[in-house]
């Protein structure tokens, strides 16, 4: 199934690969080609460049969905939304809240307010938040998932299941051992290595500090199923066939080595995948360059004591777009192997300039949808 028919047919496409690979791009310019085939649209965005965020109409920070105007003739819709994470941990913790008063508790909680904005892996665990929330919402035909540049792949795909384990049952427990054991049995069995990381910590933040940690920790088991449930339907969501993974790569080793490794990974999960797209590829001919179509009129022009000069550095330019090319055909073809047969692969040409507005996105979309000539 191509790149046209996915944006047709799927309800999610989830864009995968190292940072700066072009990810964030490919993920505006597909659901851009949503929107052209008629479809309503999302791209859910992490880290747009602040350029493209602005030309989008997104500056705006708060999970706001924004529409982007594409003219009366397009049937479809687009729409974009920024993920700020503290917001989205703010409006789950509303969601899965019993009533108001344990919503503001969890709010006002120091620890809490701690958390919120440094939250380890928080932006993908509030990536995949923000993802059920707008998927169950039926908004939307389509959305197109981007992901933050991630380290290692399994950051991604296991974020649904980090809170869950930050919240693991065990580890509450230990934490609230001190003071459920103070209450029942009074300070005799402030004990143990439990007992002595909370007297440590008492004395470094305070005996308060060390209440609010508790109050934390209470409230969040009460969360605990809810968060399980709403991760359960993530992974749901992720390995259903509806759903499609697409690795994002560029022609370099550390991203070639992370798209394989996505490629296993989602394997082994049994993640749909369709493809790959090899992103950014220097495109060179091997023919000699033909000095007078690359300098124009300018080349008549040339000063005849400068111009054998001009045209060595000339020459000397195109034998290394030449090998650049000839290197990145390496990778290519190295990650099309990686691949398989059962993948097909998409290779996008390195654009001049940088892809920064709607028109750079159409650009892009060219090359993603309509330019069969690069897919294999
Ligand atoms: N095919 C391309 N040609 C030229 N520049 C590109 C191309 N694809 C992406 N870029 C540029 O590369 C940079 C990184 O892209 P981005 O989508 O933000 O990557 P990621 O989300 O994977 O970190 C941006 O400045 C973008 O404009
Ligand atoms: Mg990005």
């Amino acid at each position: 199934m191509n790149l046209q028919e996915l944006v047709q047919t799927r309800k999610l496409l989830v864009c995968v690969g190292s940072g700066g690979v072009g990810k964030t791009t490919t993920a505006a310019s597909l659901a851009l080609a949503g929107a052209l085939a008629g479809r309503r649209t999302l791209v859910l965005t992490i880290d747009p460049a602040r350029r493209l965020a602005n030309s989008l109409g997104l500056q705006e920070f708060g999970n706001t969905e924004v529409r982007i105007e594409l003219g009366p003739e397009v049937k479809g819709e687009l729409w974009a939304m920024m993920l700020d994470a503290p917001s989205t941990l703010r409006d789950v913790i509303r969601k899965v809240a019993k009533d108001d008063a344990q919503r503001d508790a969890v709010y006002n909680n120091r620890i809490f307010k701690a958390i919120s904005g440094s939250f380890s892996g928080s932006q993908e665990y509030m990536a995949t938040e923000r993802l059920y929330d707008v998927h169950i919402s039926g908004r939307y035909d389509l959305i197109v998932l981007d992901t933050p540049p991630v380290k290692n792949a399994l950051d991604f795909l296991e974020s649904p299941g980090r809170l869950v384990k930050f919240l693991d049952r065990q580890i509450m427990k230990w934490f609230l051992t001190p003071l459920e054991e103070d209450r029942v049995f009074g300070k005799r069995l402030w004990l143990g290595t439990a007992a002595v990381v909370y007297r440590l910590l008492g004395h470094i933040f305070g005996k308060e500090f060390l209440g609010e940690l508790s109050v934390f920790f209470t409230l969040f088991r009460d969360f605990y199923e809810g968060f399980r449930e709403r991760h359960e339907a993530v992974g749901k969501i992720f390995t259903s066939d509806a759903t499609r993974f697409l690795v994002v790569a560029a022609p370099t080793d550390p991203s070639v080595e992370v798209a394989r490794f996505f490629l296993q990974e989602l394997a082994q999960r049994s993640c749909p995948t369709a493809g790959v797209i090899m992103n950014q590829v220097h495109r060179c001919s091997n023919n000699p360059p033909d000095v007078e179509a690359l300098l124009g009129s300018s080349a008549r022009a040339l000063d005849p004591v400068q111009a054998p000069s001009v045209l060595a550095r000339v020459g000397a330019a195109h034998r290394r777009l030449r090998e650049l090319a000839n290197l990145d055909q390496q990778r290519v073809e190295e990650l099309r192997r990686a691949a398989g047969s059962r993948l097909w692969m998409k290779v996008i040409p390195r654009i001049s300039g940088e892809v920064h507005d709607l028109a750079g996105l159409r650009g892009l979309h060219h090359y993603l949808i309509e330019d069969s000539v690069h897919s294999v």
